[in-house]
C-alpha cells in the first residue's frame, strides 16, 4: 500500500507545535526551526533531501571599496550594512551544519540522496559536517548560474552542490546527467538566495520517484515544492521566516505549471 506523507510524521501531543502548518495537495509545509520540526519527522523515512541551507557570504560584492553590498539583508531602512559587512544576507542564518546534519542522516531512508548546495567558503565545512553526520560524500555538482558576484580573485558565477548518500550507494535515474550543471540564476529575486526550481527538479528526478518523499528544511520560497509538484512527489517543507513560509505555500500552492 502506497505510504502516505502523514504517516511520517510521529503524532507526539508533547512537542511544541509549528507556528503554522498547512497542507496542500502533496505539499505539507512546517513554519517552524527546522530543528524543533524535523524531531517530529520518522526515522529513515523520508527518499531525499534537497536543501540550500543558510550560510554567510563573502563580503566580495564590495569589490571596490565603495562600502555597498548589494542585495544583502538589513532589519529595516535605518540598519547600516553592518548584517552584510558580517556576511548575513537574510535574518535567520545563525544555525550551524553541526547541528541539523544529523537530523538529515536519522530522518533519511537507507540507500538515499542528500544535496547540500553551497558556496566555496563553506564547501569544506558541509563535506566535512556531511561526514561527522554518518553520509559517504557521492560527489560535487557545479552550478553554472549564468551571472556573477564580481570580486578580485576572478568573479563568482558558479556554486557547489554536495552530493551526498546514506548507506549503499544508488544509481541517479538519468545515467549521464553532467556535474557541471549550466542553469540561469533569478535576476529579479524575491529572496536573496533564491533558486530556480529548475535546478532542483533536475536533482529530485535523478535520485526519486514519483510519489517518493522529499524534504526541504530551509525551504525559503519553496522552489523545492514546485520541482516537487511538478514531478509528482510529495514534499516537506520547512521555514523558519514567517514572510518567506507564506510566500513558499503560495508560490507552490499556485504553481501548475
Ligand atoms: C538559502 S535560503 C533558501 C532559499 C531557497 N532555496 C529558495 O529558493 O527560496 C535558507 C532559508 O533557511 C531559512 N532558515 C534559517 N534558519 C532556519 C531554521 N533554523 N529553520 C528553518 N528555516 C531556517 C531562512 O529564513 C532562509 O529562508
Amino acid at each position: 500500500m502506497q505510504k502516505s506523507l502523514f504517516d511520517n510524521i510521529q503524532p507526539n501531543n508533547n512537542v511544541q507545535p509549528p507556528l503554522q502548518q498547512c497542507s496542500v495537495s502533496r505539499s505539507t509545509f512546517y513554519q517552524g526551526d527546522c530543528l524543533v520540526e524535523m524531531d517530529k519527522i520518522a526515522d529513515n523515512s523520508v527518499d531525499l533531501v534537497c536543501t540550500d541551507p543558510p550560510y554567510t557570504v563573502t563580503k566580495s560584492g564590495d569589490y571596490k571599496g565603495t562600502g555597498f553590498i548589494n542585495g544583502h539583508w538589513r532589519e529595516d531602512k535605518n540598519t547600516s550594512n553592518r548584517n552584510a559587512k558580517k556576511g548575513k544576507i537574510f535574518k535567520e542564518n545563525e544555525i550551524k551544519f553541526s547541528d541539523w546534519m544529523p537530523e538529515i542522516y536519522r530522518v533519511l531512508k537507507q540507500q538515499t540522496h542528500f544535496y547540500c548546495m553551497t558556496n566555496d567558503l563553506h564547501l569544506k565545512t558541509v563535506i566535512e559536517e556531511g561526514i561527522k553526520s554518518g553520509f559517504k560524500q557521492q560527489n560535487i555538482l557545479v552550478w553554472a548560474k549564468g551571472m556573477h558576484t564580481p570580486t578580485q580573485y576572478y568573479f563568482k558565477n558558479i556554486e557547489f552542490i554536495v552530493m551526498f548518500r546514506k548507506g549503499k550507494a544508488k544509481y541517479i535515474n538519468k545515467i549521464g546527467t553532467k556535474a557541471l550543471i549550466n542553469i540561469d540564476g533569478i535576476r529579479n529575486k524575491v529572496h536573496p538566495s533564491e533558486k530556480p526550481f529548475e535546478l532542483m527538479q533536475l536533482l529530485i528526478e535523478n535520485s526519486t520517484n514519483e510519489n517518493e518523499i522529499v524534504l526541504d528544511p530551509f525551504m525559503g520560497l519553496g522552489s523545492t515544492g514546485i520541482a516537487c509538484k511538478k514531478t509528482g512527489r510529495h514534499f516537506i517543507g520547512i521555514e523558519k521566516d514567517e514572510k518567506y513560509f507564506n510566500v513558499a505555500v503560495r508560490r507552490v500552492s499556485e504553481y501548475c505549471g
